[in-house]
């Protein structure tokens, strides 16, 4: 009896030594196997007289037992272990911080555009959208700037190759080209339904249109391009332009709308402008709009926000509209610069540089 003891001691040692399923099976072997030491016992019975037999085999086979059920409770120790290792592996900690989505906003520039459009909105202007690779004629030649005039070198243009006469072949130095495209539409619209003709009729194209129609009131926001970089100049900038054409449309309309809507964008009912008189080809007479605040960090000093002027009569004309009638005056803004000053921003550039820790400030 005492060498089955030992066996089933030595199973017991080796399966706990066991220290992965596999160590286990192969110490299952040595005592289970074909010719472990348990199978090599039974087949020593054989030799064994009748009754010996019996008394042996039953030793033996308790045993066995003994050796199985300690196997099985280490198969189930091993199993254990290993699910215990796994779930530590795979552990949430849910009381980590997540990972935030940033949260956006509007861009500085774009949330002075969108105060210009509900403030000129809100006196009854239209918003239009325009091109912005234009043709010479919208840029220079229709807004009284023929080809030799000495005003284009005032704008160092981007020229874009492969322009015709007829073909886009710049990338517009203002927002002016739209006085042109919008009156244009306009005219045609209401032309058409004065003179009974559709709005793509050609019956009477040449001829200056006299009749009566509704007041051309618009505003035309959008990205202008220049060759020029520094701390107040980029390469890309953004203008408004503001166009408003009646019949009885005077310079006193033009200062009156202009210094109301500085004051409301501004915040302030008491800025003061200045009309400073100027030079456009495509305005006369023409003044550049200076503002200045009260009070604050720019307090006292004068500060160019827009050129402005009565629509001059050959522009009218290239409008389709006859001068002897109709009579607007426009202006064009730089919502940049606008941007700088109503949040004391010191550098252009960082408008355009994309860096998320200036953007920021704005949400
Ligand atoms: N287009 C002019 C500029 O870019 C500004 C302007 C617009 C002046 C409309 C008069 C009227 O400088």
């Amino acid at each position: 009896m005492n060498d089955l003891t030992t066996v089933v001691d030595a199973a017991r040692t080796a399966f706990e030594q066991a220290q992965t399923p596999a160590d286990l099976e192969n110490s299952k072997a040595l005592f289970l196997g074909k010719s472990g030491r348990i199978t090599e016992m039974m087949k020593g019975l054989a030799s064994l007289p009748v009754e010996e037999k019996k008394t042996r085999g039953a030793s033996i086979n308790l045993a066995k037992q003994g050796i199985e059920s300690a196997l099985n409770a280490r198969r189930q120790a091993l199993a254990d272990q290993e699910l215990q290792a796994q779930l530590q592996a795979e552990a949430l900690d849910v009381t980590l911080p997540g990972r935030q989505r940033g949260t956006g906003g509007l861009h500085p520039v774009s949330i002075t555009l969108e105060r210009i459009e509900s403030i000129f909105g809100s006196m009854g202007f239209e918003v239009a959208q325009g091109p912005e690779i234009e043709s010479d004629w919208f840029n220079f030649t229709a807004l009284n700037t023929p080809e030799d005039h000495p005003a284009r070198s005032m704008h160092d243009t981007f020229y874009v190759e492969g322009g015709s006469e007829q073909a886009p072949n710049l990338l517009r130095t203002h927002t002016s080209p739209m006085q042109i495209r919008h009156a244009v539409q306009h005219v045609k619209k209401h032309r058409a339904a004065v003179e009974g003709t559709s709005p793509e009729g050609t019956s009477s194209q040449g001829t200056l249109f006299s009749g009566a129609m509704p007041e051309i009131r618009v505003i035309a926001p959008g990205r202008t391009y220049r060759v020029d970089s520094d701390a107040t100049h980029s390469p890309m900038f953004h203008q408004c332009e503001g166009l408003w054409v009646g019949e009885n449309v005077s310079f006193k309309d033009l200062k009156y709308v202009f210094t109301d809507f500085c004051r409301t964008f501004f915040e302030n009912p008491d800025l003061v402008l200045r009309f400073r008189p100027s030079f456009f080809p495509f305005t006369e007479p023409s003044a550049e709009v200076d503002i200045q605040f009260p009070s604050g960090l720019l307090a006292g000093r004068w500060l160019e926000v827009a050129g402005s002027g009565q629509v001059h009569p050959n522009v009218i004309r290239n409008m389709g509209l006859d001068p002897e009638r109709y009579i607007g005056f426009a202006f064009g803004m730089g919502p940049d610069r606008l941007t700088m000053l109503r949040y004391g921003v010191n550098d252009l550039r960082l408008f355009f540089d994309g860096d998320i820790r200036f953007l920021a400030q704005f949400r």
